[in-house]
């Protein structure tokens, strides 16, 4: 490692409790990436940063084990069938949640939806691919063509909804552009069709990409979208 990068990478390291950063170590020492290249987003769970590979990058979310709505997550994660015996202890849960994302992101991409491939993860820290050099999020990039780009979406939906699940965060927040192709991200709160609340998440999900795309004048409604989604 260059010497420059090296100090940059002391800095960036300050930032993490020492648990992590353990972790950050052991993740790179099993050869799953070299070292930390800088920040994407810091967000209210998890921050994400780009990390270097050989002659490529890789993408790193971190989960916060300090200052994050734990209470919120376990509100979120309670109700998954596949995780009802989880206790309502701050690590543990944190930890399910990282396990939850990397666990949804296999699932989603078995089913052909286009998601970053996941590649592993390490108590609250997930590692996957990295969507462009990042990719914009579909929110600042609007589609080339709005009509493909919202059919592409709706199939993923409609296949995700159709092997059980709801993300239940769908919105042009958490989609990225990359040639055109609509990838669906941060799938943490993905619950199965069996959450009570799951009802309530996936007509939230309708209502966030209805919005975006009838600004493009597509004829399209909630009820049609609805429909296909669950229809056969
Ligand atoms: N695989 C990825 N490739 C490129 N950028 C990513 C990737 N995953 C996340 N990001 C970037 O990091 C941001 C935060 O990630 P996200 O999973 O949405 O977490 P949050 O829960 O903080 O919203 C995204 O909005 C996106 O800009
Ligand atoms: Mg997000």
């Amino acid at each position: 490692m260059p010497k420059r990068y090296k100090e940059e990478f002391k800095t960036m390291h300050n930032v993490f409790d020492q648990f992590t950063d353990r972790n950050i170590f052991k993740l790179i020492s099993e050869g799953h990436f070299d070292g930390l290249i800088g920040p994407i987003n810091l967000g209210k769970e998890s921050n994400t940063f780009v990390a270097k590979k050989g002659d490529e990058k890789v993408l790193l979310k971190i989960y916060r084990l300090q200052n994050c709505d734990f209470n919120r997550m376990y509100d979120y994660i309670k109700y998954d069938p596949r995780y009802q015996h989880l206790k309502k202890r701050r690590r543990e849960i944190i930890f399910a949640w990282c396990q939850r994302e990397f666990r949804n992101l296999l699932k989603a991409r078995e089913l052909g939806i286009a998601v970053p491939k996941p590649i592993t993860f390490k108590f609250n820290i997930l590692v996957m691919e990295l969507i462009g050099d990042p990719a914009p999020k579909l929110k600042d990039m609007p589609p080339s063509n709005p009509q493909e780009c919202y059919e592409k979406i709706l199939l993923s939906m409609k296949k995700l909804y159709k092997s059980g699940l709801v993300h239940s965060d769908l919105s042009p927040f958490n989609i990225l552009m990359e040639n055109d192709i609509p990838y669906i991200i941060d799938w943490s709160q993905c619950t199965s069709k069996e959450n009570p609340l799951a009802k309530e998440y996936l007509k939230r999900d309708i209502k966030n990409i209805y919005h975006y795309f009838n600004k493009f004048n597509l004829s399209i409604t909630l009820e049609q979208m609805e429909k296909k989604i669950k229809g056969k």
